[in-house]
């Protein structure tokens, strides 16, 4: 599907963000590995989240879906099935990489695949460690692609400092750390993302975290719970930067997850200028949320350090558009992880914004945006089948001289279904 996106102002409301899909994709998975029944409210029903579900339907588990009420049927750690085929994960690294660490700790075989885009994205960084515990694994071709053929068995621990910050690698160690003899040890460079480390302490799995370290220790059973999924502050990141754009412009969104290693968003949008207010709300159990207002302004440039880059890894593109409207030279550094994304995020984000008009570039692994006020360039966008770039181009359009085009905007249901209807809603 195409869609043609029209030149806004004045945009005022509350809107409903869905849920968070790194939350929702573990509430499956620990979920059903856990014993009796977990209830996820706010479960994001994107299709990413959605392919983890059926992986693990078709390994035995009953789930139900009902609306985004998912209730999980948890058999223990021990109680997944052989699934009858090869499980297919769409276009969800999430999904692959972390059913990997559960899989491998199994006593059957699997095969995981995905899409085309999938199936091109780096899997040796998950392959090496679980290697290193023991793990019978085998990719396609010398680069380590899917499809992933594990053998699942037994696994020892280990100590493993990754060379990426990556939640993902992250997260599939620590759950086939579940399964191994001895406590599993994880060093990143710089901090990522911390679900996993939070929902398996709220499981109560036995998990230590210092720094840049975290630690998971086997032995305890995982007991299931009943919880909100907070709404995912990496979509909220498109209308924030609609809002902050878009002259005349105020918009409000509730329970939006506010993770410390997930808002590095706001800290950057608020350095550049944005007038955005945080209201903390008083959440106990798995993650905070907070209410934000988020109002039109005037944006500068800013710059964005190495290590925080794990931290907004998926606003990045996002960034990039508030980039183009604020004044001065943005430069974002050490980006290179954005081209093993679902598309090269770099090629994507540097193409579409320059057909604007936009003066961005990538210097190696930085990207650098000269900023100005003028309205964008009116043309025809891609979305390179990524649903972040097709959502960022929608935000871009907004402030462009006149109708857009963007083709092929099918993906965002890959994390934000009904993106365009909360869209058409505002304005
Ligand atoms: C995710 C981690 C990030 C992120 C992805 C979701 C997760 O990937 O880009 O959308 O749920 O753990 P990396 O950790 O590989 O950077």
């Amino acid at each position: 599907m195409n869609v043609t996106a029209k030149p806004l102002k004045g945009l005022k409301g509350e809107i409903k963000i869905p849920g968070d899909k790194s939350i929702s994709h573990r509430a499956a998975m620990i979920g059903s590995i856990s014993n009796g029944i977990t209830v996820a409210r706010n479960f994001l029903m994107g299709e990413d989240c959605l392919c983890t579900v059926k992986a693990m339907q078709s390994m035995g588990i009953d789930i139900e879906v009902d609306r985004s009420k998912v209730t999980i049927y948890g058999k223990g750690l021990k109680g997944l099935e052989a699934p009858k085929e090869d499980i297919y994960l769409g276009n969800s690294g999430t999904s692959m990489r972390l059913m990997a660490g559960i899989l491998a700790g199994q006593n059957f075989s699997s095969v995981l695949t995905g899409d085309n885009s999938l199936s091109k994205r780096p899997m040796k960084r998950i392959v090496d460690p679980l290697k290193k515990m023991g793990a019978n694994i085998r990719t396609r071709g010398s680069d380590f692609y899917a499809p992933i053929k594990i053998q699942g068995g037994k696994l020892k621990a280990i100590s493993y400092r990754t060379p990426v910050a990556s939640a993902q690698v992250k997260s599939c160690i620590l759950l086939a750390g579940l399964y191994a003899e001895g406590t599993t040890q994880v060093v990143e460079p710089y901090i990522s993302r911390d679900h996993t480390e939070r929902m398996l302490s709220f499981f109560g799995a036995e998990v230590k975290r210092d720094g840049l370290t975290a630690a998971v220790s086997p032995g305890r059973d995982l007991r299931s719970k009943e919880f909100y999924v907070p709404s995912d502050i990496s979509s909220a990141a498109f209308f924030i930067v609609l809002a902050l754009i878009t002259r005349d412009s105020e918009i409000f969104m509730r329970s939006v997850g506010m993770n410390p290693t997930r808002s590095k968003i706001l800290d950057v949008l608020t350095r550049m200028g944005g007038s955005i207010t945080v209201k903390r709300n008083n959440d106990e159990g798995l993650e905070p949320t907070c209410e934000l207002k988020v109002k039109s302004s005037g944006l500068k440039a800013t710059v964005i350090k190495r290590e925080e880059i794990a931290q907004l890894i998926d606003e990045i593109p996002i960034i990039c558009v508030a980039a183009s409207r604020a004044e001065g030279v943005t430069a974002i550094k050490g980006v290179e992880e954005l081209r093993v994304k679902e598309t090269d995020r770099i090629h994507s984000i540097v193409d579409n914004l320059s057909r604007m008009g936009v003066d961005i570039k990538a210097a190696g692994n930085d990207l650098v945006i000269n900023g100005s006020k003028k309205d964008l360039n009116a043309c025809m966008l891609e979305s390179y089948g990524d649903h972040r770039t097709a959502m960022s181009m929608a935000v871009a359009s907004g402030v462009a001289k006149a109708e857009c085009k963007i083709k092929d905007v099918d993906c965002v249901d890959t994390s934000f279904p009904g993106f365009f209807e909360t869209l058409k809603g505002l304005g």
